[in-house]
C-alpha cells in the first residue's frame, strides 16, 4: 500500500556559503527544512532572523521551520510572519505553547511541536488537537550527521496510534534525525509521515535522486 510522504531536506550541513544554489539542489522536496539554533537550548548556532527571512523568500518549496532555542514563543510568531508554511517549537522551551500555536495558526501557517528523545509523548497528548505537526526527534537535537536513536520508534508508534484516534484533522507525524535509506523504513512503518534528512540528503552524488529514493523507501 503506499501512503503519504512528505521528504524534508534540511540545509543545516549544506554549504551556507552557496545558499542559494545548495536550495535548488533539493528543488524536488516537499517542503524545505530551516533549523534554528541558539546556543543555549542546543550547544550549536545557525541562521539568523535576517537570514532566514532571505531564505524563505528565495526557496520555491515551503519552508519547514524548526525552532531549537530557548523562549520560542515570540520568534515562532516572527517566523510565521515572515512566511514559513510550518512553524515547529520545542515543547521543553515554551512557557505558552497553546497560544504560540494559535498565533502561528493566526498568521496562516501550520504549527508544530517537538520533543526531544528524552521527553515522553504523554506530556505533549494533550496538544495533539491543537498543532498540525508533531515532530518526535530521533536524535539529540543540536548537530546533523548523528545516528537514528532506535529507542524513539516505540513513541513513534505510540504517536501514531494517539493521532489515530483524534477525531478530524490529524496533525503530521514528522521525524528529523539520522534519516537514512535504511530508517526511513522503520520510521515509516512505525507510523511517521514526514521526514526530515540533512546529511543522507546533501552528501549524496544526486540530492534529487536520492529525495525521491528517500520517498520510495518510506511509501513502500
Ligand atoms: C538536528 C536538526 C536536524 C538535522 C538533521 O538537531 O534538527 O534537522 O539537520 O540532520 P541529519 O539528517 O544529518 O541527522
Ligand atoms: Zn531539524
Amino acid at each position: 500500500m503506499s501512503r503519504v510522504v512528505r521528504i524534508c531536506p534540511s540545509i543545516l550541513n549544506a554549504d551556507h556559503a552557496h545558499l542559494n544554489s545548495e536550495i535548488d539542489k533539493v528543488s524536488s522536496a516537499d517542503l524545505l527544512h530551516l533549523d534554528i539554533m541558539d546556543n543555549i537550548f542546543v550547544p550549536n548556532q545557525t541562521f539568523s532572523f535576517h537570514q532566514s527571512k532571505e531564505i524563505i523568500a528565495y526557496s520555491q518549496m515551503p519552508v519547514d521551520t524548526h525552532l531549537m532555542i530557548h523562549n520560542p514563543d515570540e520568534l515562532a510568531v516572527d517566523y510565521a510572519a515572515a512566511g514559513s508554511a510550518n512553524v515547529t517549537f520545542h515543547f521543553e522551551a515554551s512557557k505558552s505553547p497553546v497560544d504560540t500555536i494559535n498565533a502561528i495558526k493566526d498568521l496562516g501557517a501550520r504549527a508544530g511541536i517537538a520533543i526531544r528523545p528524552k521527553t515522553p509523548l504523554i506530556e505533549v497528548s494533550h496538544l495533539l488537537s491543537y498543532v498540525d505537526t508533531l515532530l518526535v526527534m530521533t536524535v539529540e537535537p543540536g548537530f546533523g550527521g548523528q545516528s537514528f536513536m532506535m529507542d524513539q520508534l516505540h513513541k513513534i508508534k505510540q504517536a501514531h496510534d494517539a493521532i489515530t484516534a483524534l477525531a478530524g484533522e490529524k496533525p503530521w507525524l514528522q521525524v528529523d534525525g539520522g534519516i537514512t535509506l535504511e530508517t526511513i523504513i522503520l520510521a515509516a512503518d512505525a507510523g511517521a509521515d514526514t521526514f526530515v534528512a540533512g546529511s543522507t540528503i546533501y552528501r549524496a552524488n544526486s540530492p534529487q535522486e536520492m529525495i525521491e529514493s528517500l520517498r520510495h523507501a518510506a511509501s513502500h
